[in-house]
């Protein structure tokens, strides 16, 4: 059974590259309508001219997560294109490595900033407009980008483990709220393993110039050693569960967060 969006309006952020490119590709070709939006203008252009090559429908609007008034303008700019909202992807998001004890507290704040606060702003404006008497006002859903990097404990990754730990918490406490208060919105979240993108290429690449490894390669070796499905993931795995997670298919699906990483962290 194929997967409909038929009537799904998804706004998601970091949408111009890597999973979140592959996501808002894999929603139009669902059937829905999708605003990407990202810091990175022409990136984000071209995904838009990609998805409509292919059939699909979407739009783009310059983004920056961390500003409430372009959370504002973002989701208006939504409902008037697309006439509403039904699903917020809270996908953007960055990753430095550092070990703790030699942290500049500069990059926590960075972190902090772009995935816990940009993070909470998406929720915050994606349940103002869905809730009854919001702009779109009819429910709907909300998926965030956690992280198995917040189920484990890889040298390194504390502050951003730190910052997909929050982003779970903030999934929770949000599908309750957005259940008990009768606004019918689902809020879900996603654990990726080890995805090939360009973020991951700078954690290799942040692992070895720590010491950790000797050379991009020997990363990848042991992550997939360690995986039991034995490699890397691709952002296609990761669209396929949040178009599920983001479907009807999911109605009565809320405050999960979903592993999708060849199991590696049962090892
Ligand atoms: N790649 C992985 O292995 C992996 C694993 C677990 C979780 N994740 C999470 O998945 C999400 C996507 O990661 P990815 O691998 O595609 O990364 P990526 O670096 O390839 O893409 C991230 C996108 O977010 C955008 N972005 C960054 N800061 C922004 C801001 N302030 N405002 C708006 N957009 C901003 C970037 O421009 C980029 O287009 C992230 O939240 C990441 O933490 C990735």
């Amino acid at each position: 059974m194929s997967i409909s969006m038929q009537d799904k309006v998804v706004l998601v952020t970091g949408g111009a590259r890597g999973i979140g490119a592959a996501m808002a590709a894999a929603f139009a070709a669902a059937g829905a309508k999708v605003m990407v939006t990202d810091v990175l203008k022409d990136v984000g252009l071209a995904t838009v001219e990609m998805i409509r090559k292919a059939g699909g429908q979407a739009d783009f609007v310059e983004h920056d997560v961390r500003d409430e008034a372009a959370w504002e303008a973002a989701v208006a700019a939504t409902v008037r294109n697309f006439g509403t909202l039904t699903t917020v992807v809270n996908n953007a998001g960055i990753e430095i490595s550092a070990p703790i004890a030699e942290l500049p507290i500069e990059v926590l704040d960075r972190l902090m900033s772009v995935n816990v606060r940009g993070l909470a702003l998406g929720m915050k404006h994606g349940m103002r407009a869905m809730r009854p008497g919001g702009a779109a006002g009819k429910g709907g859903s909300i998926l965030n980008l956690s992280s198995l990097a917040q189920l484990s404990a890889s040298p390194g990754t504390g502050a951003y483990a730190a910052t997909k730990a929050a982003v779970d918490r903030l999934t929770k406490v949000g599908a309750v709220e957005g259940g008990k208060f009768g606004w019918n919105i689902r809020v879900n979240c996603l654990y990726p393993g080890l995805i090939q993108t360009e973020m991951l290429e700078g954690l290799l690449g942040q692992q070895v110039s720590s010491g950790f490894f000797q050379n991009d390669e020997q990363v990848a070796e042991y992550v997939v050693d360690h995986t039991p499905l034995g490699r890397l993931g691709t952002v296609e795995d990761i669209a396929n569960a949040a178009l599920f997670l983001c479907s009807d298919l999911a109605s009565f699906v809320t405050g999960v967060g979903l592993s999708v990483d060849g199991g590696i962290a049962l090892t």
